[in-house]
């Protein structure tokens, strides 16, 4: 099932390290624990993410599942457990670094910039590079999404819902991730867009890049992901292949509605 790796795209890691492939997971989070207030949001957690895969987290509104995305990119603060990827240790390291790591956010509410134009936008995903190709990696996002194409100097408060998610995945391809993260991407959008959305990550996971999905839509999301856990009240209660998951019935009475 796992994705070739494909030369010199933005959806391609950066071919550093390599360490992750046959020795372990490319990040591994243990006993993950975030507080907020005397709130546990999340409960000591345990996920592995293989190289070349999606990974997918879903679970209910407020199962903590935007709190462990959090975790994993700096941004709010772990009161227990570590993040390694890729053999790097990135428990402490602030946000930015982390970014600069090629661990990256896709915007939840895909926060683009609606004043500036669709090229602007991806361009500004580029901003922490230092190396040129910045032309390639737009026409690769382009043949990623042909519509962003056609609405390129657009404004990008112009698009539509499904196309704003798509210009923030775009933007955040430009940064060359080596790894993927997105906080429902399906959140608001129509089923034959959130189709058209897995589809792309689909086809952006074959090109190499591993994904870790963040959803409610849990039926959606199983079946394009390699692997899922289900978070349950910060705490996860059920973990297996996505075709697995998609057969349990404990899966199927709590969220695939019987
Ligand atoms: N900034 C915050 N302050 C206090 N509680 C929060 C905050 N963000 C989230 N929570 C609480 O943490 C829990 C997990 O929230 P969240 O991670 O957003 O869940 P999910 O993304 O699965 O819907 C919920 O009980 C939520 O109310
Ligand atoms: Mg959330």
């Amino acid at each position: 099932m796992n994705g070739h790796r494909s030369e010199g795209g933005p959806a391609q890691g950066r071919g550093a390290g390599g360490a992750a492939t046959a020795a372990g997971p490319l990040l591994r989070v243990s006993g993950l624990k975030v507080s907020y207030g005397h709130i546990e949001a999340v409960k000591g957690i345990d996920l592995e993410l293989r190289e070349g895969e999606i990974t997918t987290l879903v679970g209910a509104n407020g199962a903590g599942k935007s709190t462990t995305l959090l975790a994993l990119s700096g941004l709010v603060r772990k009161a227990a457990g570590s993040v390694v990827f890729d053999g790097e240790d990135l428990t402490r390291l602030p946000p930015h670094k982390i970014v600069s790591r090629g661990v990256v956010q896709v915007a939840e509410g895909r926060a683009i910039l609606t004043t500036m134009s669709v090229r602007e936008n991806l361009e500004l995903g580029a901003y922490t590079r230092k190396d040129r190709g910045v032309a390639d990696d737009l026409e690769k996002v382009f043949g990623l999404f042909p519509r962003l194409k056609e609405r390129v100097d657009g404004m990008a408060g112009n698009l539509s819902g499904g196309e704003q998610q798509m210009l923030a995945i775009g933007r955040a391809l430009m940064a060359r991730p080596r790894l993927l993260l997105l906080d429902e991407p399906s959140m608001g959008l129509a089923p034959i867009v959130v189709q058209e959305i897995f589809r792309t990550l689909r086809a952006i996971n074959a090109q190499g890049l591993t994904i870790f999905l963040v959803e409610q839509n849990v039926r959606q999301a199983l079946k394009i992901a390699h692997r899922g856990y289900v978070l349950e009240t910060g705490s996860i209660a059920l973990s297996g292949s996505g075709r697995e998951l998609l057969d349990d019935d404990r899966l199927v009475e709590a969220y695939l509605g019987g």
